[in-house]
C-alpha cells in the first residue's frame, strides 16, 4: 500500500459548493476501490492524502491530475505504508486552516 500527498492549485472561481461535490464524489468512488484519505483546502489551493493500493492509487492520480477543476499539481510525498492513517475516511475535507490531519499523516 502507499501514502501520496499532492499539492494543486483550484481553478479560478471555484466555490465551497464545488469542493464539498468533490468530496462527497471521492468518497462514493473512494469506497469503491479501497481508498482512504482527506481534503485541505483553503479558498485557492489543495492539499490531498491518498492511500491504497499502489496501482489503484496511480490510475486514481492520473485522473485527478488530469481534472480541470484544478490545476499546477505537484506531487510533494510518496511513502510505502502497511497501516492507514486514515481507515475510516473514504474521503473527508479538513478544516481549511488545519492541515495538522495531513502532516501527521505523512510523518510516518
Ligand atoms: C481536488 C480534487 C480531488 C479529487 N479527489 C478524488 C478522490 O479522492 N477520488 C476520486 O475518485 N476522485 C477524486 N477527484 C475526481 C477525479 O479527478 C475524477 O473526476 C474522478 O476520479 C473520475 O475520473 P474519470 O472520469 O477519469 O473516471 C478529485 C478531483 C479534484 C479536483
Amino acid at each position: 500500500m502507499k501514502r501520496v500527498m499532492y499539492f494543486s492549485a483550484a481553478r479560478a472561481g471555484l466555490g465551497e459548493k464545488e469542493v464539498d461535490a468533490i468530496v462527497a464524489e471521492a468518497a462514493k468512488r473512494n469506497a469503491l476501490h479501497g481508498v482512504t484519505g482527506a481534503l485541505g483546502f483553503n479558498g485557492q489551493a489543495f492539499c490531498q492524502v491518498l492511500e491504497g493500493d499502489e496501482d489503484t492509487l496511480d490510475r486514481l492520480l492520473e485522473s485527478i491530475s488530469r481534472d480541470p477543476r484544478h490545476n499546477d499539481f505537484k506531487i510533494v510525498d510518496v511513502k510505502k505504508v502497511e497501516t492507514r492513517a486514515f481507515p475510516d475516511w473514504t474521503m473527508t475535507r479538513v478544516d481549511s486552516l488545519d492541515f495538522q490531519h495531513i502532516v501527521d499523516a505523512m510523518r510516518n
